[in-house]
Order: structure tokens, then C-alpha cells, then sequence
């Protein structure tokens, strides 16, 4: 039996956690931080923070700790996984320079660029002057991207000239995302149905998971803000067979040989954001982790061994056989906080009606006084259904979230419907 840690602490985390704790050979499972709801699933320990490397490790070399699953992006970027391996520790997840796929847009399109993996067109900036004479003159729509991490804000579609001037002021002279915006991407804008595609790979070889849809936007019909992930399905019905065998063929591989020979292989969860547009699938963003909520509509669907595909990864040793699906589909449908992605409250108490069928993967919630659960963040949970049907998940995601209660509990009343239509 080996004991383990996750780092993390939101609905990404539970799922992984709920996913790992069917495997036989796992023993303890402490979550670094985890929170009120993953305390169900495993030891949750509040007091390390998911960037606290220095505090990570020594937990890990006190506690005997065995295999290490590193979730969120900031503690990749930071070097998680590069000092738990330096503490003798197996980890699932990229070293620092591997991660940089995620931590920096420049890189990530100057690496597709060089291996010609297909990709928006771009031009890079590092001084304010020369990004807005570009933007004065560029094709509208345009797309201006922060470079470094931002907690998935950094994006701003331009519609209009006069946007995309206010995108590179706010970013580069007002330092809305910090120093995330000292440089910028400027990018073409595509169009076309999103893809999610999480892979497992061990720097060599790639085995892409079920693909999935992600639903950024806080409002029904794709409006409002960006948020984190308002719901998702899997698989995703536009990515036919066909459409796999291409990407496969122009980006996955390409992606993990090019890691390879820039001497930055990558092992772990490499997620590849796709754009099906009319001139074939597009990369639109790599992160150096699972997706979250994809995570929570991708691992019910496993019909293998979740650990056994990790230590695969982390040891060089994966294998396409290794991975397999259930037949079927996911919804995961998100509740937040009334006023998220904006301005929220949190403290009210959750309640889960006694006939609840369904997976519940906690976010942003903690325990009171009384081990009450009370949200704690913007997302606050996601339910997801597995079914035959797309449909049947859809409609059972929604059926059991009516049966989950807090004060302002707001959740998208479409996740679903553009890819039943597709
Ligand atoms: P990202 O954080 O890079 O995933 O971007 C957030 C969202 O912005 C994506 O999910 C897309 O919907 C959209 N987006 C990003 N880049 C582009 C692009 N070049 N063209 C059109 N939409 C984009
Ligand atoms: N759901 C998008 C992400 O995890 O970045």
C-alpha cells in the first residue's frame, strides 16, 4: 500500500481523489490543502497551501509518503514537482520546465511556431508603445492574451479596435493581471466549435483521455464574463473519430517530441484546448495539469486504474492499453456563488436532499463550527451524472442538482444544449 498526496483543493482535486481511491494499492490519501468536502474523501491538511513547496515536501518526508499528485498549475510552474522528485518522491505532473507550456503564452506559441503545430498567428510584445501601434492597424476581431498565469483571466477577445486598445492598456500599463502582463500575445481570432482534450503522458509516449466541452461563460447561450468552468460533458460530439486521428497526427505528438527535443519533456496531464476551425483543429491553449470541470466529467468515465496510469507517467513505463473508457456519457453542471465571477458572500450552510444520486465534487466550501459545510468561494460545487445518453446525463446532472441547497446558488440552465445539437 502506498500513501499519497494531492495538492490541491478544489472540485479538480475531489474528482482525481475519488478516482484514486478505488485503486487497491492506495493506503492513506492526505489533500494539501483540500477542503470541506474532500475532508470526506481523504485527510485534509489546511494548513499547507497548494504553493507552499517548502511545507509540501516536508509533510511528504514525514508522513512516508510514497507518490505525489501535483493538480493546480501555480505549484508546477513553481517547481512542485521538480523538489518532491529532489525528496526521493515519484510525482504525477511536469517539472518547472515542462510547465512552462502553461506558465508562459510566449513560449507556448513560439514552441508551436518552431515544430509547426497549428495555432492562431501571432505577434509578441514586451513594451506597451509597440503593442498598441500593432493593435491600431491589426485585423478586428483580435485576442489579446497576458502571458504568465491569471487565473484563466488573461484573455481578452477584442471585438473592436477600441477594445483591443483598452486590452493592452489594462494589461500592460495598468498591470491588471501583475506582472502576468509585462509581455502579451496578440493572436488571430478563430472560430469553431472548442474541444477540451486532456492526455496522460510520460514524455514520450501520449494517450489522449475522452475528449470534453467546457462552458467558460458565466451566462446561458455563452454570455457574460470568463469564469473558471460553468459545466461540462464528455465526450464531446464534434470531435469525431476522424478529427482524433488528425490531432493526434499534427498536435499531440508533435507537442510532446518538441517538449522532448527543447530538453523539456513532459510528464503528467498535458491539456490541449482545440478549436475545430474551417482550416482543421487548433491549438487555443496547453495547460500542465487537468482541466477543471473537465476533470469532473473525464475520471467517472475511466474504466481503468488511475493509479496505476500515474506511476506510469511519472516512471517513463505508459501505455495506450493501460487507458480505458466506460461506454456512456458525463455532465457536470457547476453551482456558484450569486455575483461570481464578480462579487460574491460566502458562509451559508449547503444542504443535499437524502435522495441525491450523483457524484458531488466539492469546490469551494469549508467546515463550521459544528462540521456543518458552508461555501467558501466562487465555484462552490459541481454534480455530475454519467448516462447512455448525453441527453439522460444532462438531465440527470440537472435533476440531482435541484436537490443540492445554499443561499444565492446560481448555476447555468444550458450546460449541454449546443452539444446535443451538434
Ligand atoms: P484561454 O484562457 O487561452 O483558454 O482562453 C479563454 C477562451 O478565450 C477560450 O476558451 C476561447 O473561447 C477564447 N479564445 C482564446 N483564444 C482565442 C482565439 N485565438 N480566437 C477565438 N477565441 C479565443
Ligand atoms: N476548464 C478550463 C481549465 O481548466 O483551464
Amino acid at each position: 500500500m502506498t500513501d499519497i498526496i494531492v495538492v490541491g483543493g478544489g472540485g479538480r482535486e475531489h474528482a482525481i481523489i475519488r478516482s484514486l481511491k478505488k485503486s487497491p494499492e492506495i493506503g492513506m490519501i492526505y489533500a494539501l490543502p483540500g477542503n470541506g468536502g474532500i475532508a470526506q474523501d481523504a485527510i485534509c491538511v489546511p494548513h499547507v497551501g497548494a504553493k507552499d513547496i517548502d511545507a509540501i515536501v516536508a509533510f511528504a518526508r514525514t508522513h512516508n509518503i510514497g507518490f505525489a499528485v501535483v493538480a493546480p498549475d501555480d505549484p508546477l510552474v513553481l517547481g512542485a514537482a521538480d523538489a518532491l522528485i529532489d525528496a526521493g518522491i515519484p510525482v504525477f505532473g511536469p517539472k518547472k520546465n515542462a510547465a512552462i507550456i502553461e506558465g508562459s503564452k510566449v513560449f507556448s506559441k513560439n514552441l508551436m511556431k518552431k515544430y509547426g503545430i497549428p495555432t492562431a498567428s501571432y505577434e509578441t510584445f514586451d513594451n506597451a508603445e509597440a503593442a498598441l501601434a500593432y493593435v491600431k492597424q491589426c485585423p478586428i476581431p483580435t485576442v489579446v492574451k497576458a502571458d504568465g498565469l491569471a487565473l484563466g483571466k488573461g484573455v481578452i477577445i477584442a471585438m473592436t479596435r477600441d477594445e483591443a486598445i483598452d486590452a493592452v492598456r489594462s494589461i500592460m500599463e495598468d498591470k491588471q493581471f501583475g506582472e502576468s502582463g509585462s509581455r502579451i500575445v496578440v493572436e488571430e481570432f478563430l472560430t469553431g466549435p472548442e474541444v477540451s482534450v486532456l492526455s496522460f503522458t510520460d514524455g514520450k509516449t501520449v494517450v489522449p483521455m475522452m475528449s470534453s466541452m467546457d462552458h467558460k461563460r458565466i451566462g446561458d447561450n455563452d454570455t457574460g464574463l470568463n469564469t473558471g468552468g460553468m459545466g461540462t460533458i464528455a465526450p464531446n460530439p464534434y470531435y469525431t473519430d476522424e478529427i482524433a486521428a488528425q490531432c493526434m497526427e499534427t498536435i499531440f505528438l508533435p507537442t510532446i517530441r518538441a517538449m522532448e527535443a527543447e530538453g523539456r519533456p513532459f510528464s503528467g496531464c498535458l491539456y490541449f484546448g482545440l478549436m475545430l476551425t474551417p482550416d482543421g483543429p487548433k491549438v487555443i491553449e496547453y495547460n500542465c495539469r487537468f482541466g477543471d470541470p473537465e476533470t469532473q466529467v473525464v475520471l467517472p468515465l475511466l474504466d481503468s486504474d488511475l493509479f496505476t496510469i500515474m506511476k506510469a507517467c511519472a516512471d517513463g513505463t505508459l501505455t495506450a492499453d493501460m487507458v480505458r473508457w466506460k461506454s456512456g456519457s458525463a455532465c457536470c453542471v457547476i453551482l456558484a456563488s450569486n455575483g461570481y465571477p464578480v462579487k460574491y458572500k460566502s458562509g451559508f450552510p449547503i444542504t443535499v436532499d437524502e435522495d441525491f444520486a450523483a457524484e458531488l465534487y466539492v469546490a469551494g466550501a469549508k467546515r463550521g463550527d459544528n462540521g456543518e459545510l458552508l461555501t467558501a468561494g466562487g465555484r462552490v460545487l459541481g454534480v455530475t451524472s454519467a448516462a447512455d445518453t448525453l441527453a439522460d446525463a444532462v438531465a440527470e446532472a440537472y435533476k440531482n442538482a435541484e436537490k443540492v441547497h445554499f443561499e444565492g446558488a446560481y448555476k447555468r440552465s444550458d450546460i449541454g444544449q449546443r452539444a446535443l445539437k451538434a
